[in-house]
């Protein structure tokens, strides 16, 4: 039997506790902002920055969108995250990838403030994460949030193979850590990885980010494994898949994300969870 990780359902439990953390750090006087920078007009990045503006609203936090025209150039756009690294409504700054390619992305990652980095890919807060380093800092929100579906679901990673395919900045790479950190047997998968699908079948808990639809089906998988999609990508017909071929690996799989509703809602709320925990922290002397 397969049980289907409902990310509805957690992020609405995620949400929940943020809107509580708002509510508390309004009796202090302080209210949670993010800025989320968008640069040129790609319509799912259109869509990602409104649902988050959208949430954040919802959940009472302060959120301010910049949309950018995608001749930005690399000093403007260093201007602007200079402006919101000094300002102390905003506690959280996100500037949507992917970029035009005038941009230089990995210089725009390092001027944001790590205090700031809702995102988590500075790489003070990546050395962070890789080094496993006590004290609070930002994480990646996707691999964050697939820890947080791990634990809801009581799937301890600990002594585990675990299978990460795609070796991305936002999902592979600290995936990776945080289940390294969390005690399983990690290893990474790309696309020049020799004999992918025998590989993943080793897998106790299997990660798919690469976004390439339908990548892997039933046949890849271990039986009784956990099976975490992180594709969004686009059948023939436009409909919304996974990089995972979900009803071959139903009855495999022992625990299963959908696509929609199993880690995009985690992302989202992940992300709020975080852009609160940054506000908190900005509050605490060092
Ligand atoms: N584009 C797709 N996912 C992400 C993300 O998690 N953060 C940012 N900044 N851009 C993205």
């Amino acid at each position: 039997m397969t049980t289907i990780i409902d990310g509805k359902a957690v992020a609405k439990k995620v949400n929940a506790a943020t809107q509580t953390a708002v509510a508390e750090l309004e009796q202090q006087g302080i209210k949670p902002g993010i800025a989320v920078i968008i640069v040129g007009e790609d319509p799912a990045s259109q869509i990602y920055v409104r649902n988050k503006n959208r949430k954040a609203t919802k959940l009472g936090m302060h959120s301010v969108v910049r949309q950018l025209p995608v001749t930005t150039t690399q000093a403007e756009l260093l201007s602007i995250i200079a402006e919101y690294n000094s300002d102390a409504s905003i506690h959280g700054i996100l500037v949507q990838s992917p970029l035009p390619k005038q941009i230089n992305e990995p210089l725009i990652t390092m001027a944001i403030d790590p205090k700031k980095d809702v995102d988590g890919f500075h790489p003070t807060n990546m050395g962070k994460l890789i080094t496993n380093f006590p004290g609070n800092y930002p994480v990646a929100n996707t691999p964050r949030g697939i820890m947080t579906l791990l634990a809801e679901y009581g799937i301890d990673p600990a002594g585990k193979q675990a299978v990460v395919i795609g070796r991305s900045t936002i999902v592979g790479k600290p995936m990776a850590a945080l289940l390294t950190n969390a005690n399983a047997t990690v290893t990474v998968a790309h696309s020049r990885t020799k004999d992918l699908k025998a590989l993943a079948r080793t897998a106790d808990i299997l990660v798919v980010a690469t976004g390439i639809a339908h990548l892997i089906t039933g046949a890849d998988i271990k039986p009784g494994a956990t099976v975490i999609d992180v594709g969004m990508d686009r059948d023939a017909d436009g409909k919304l898949v996974g990089d995972v071929d979900f009803d071959s690996a139903q009855g495999v799989a022992g625990f299963i994300t959908p696509v929609p509703g199993g880690v995009g809602p985690m992302t989202i709320a992940t992300l709020m969870q975080t852009t609160v925990e940054l506000a908190k922290w900005s509050d605490l002397s060092e």
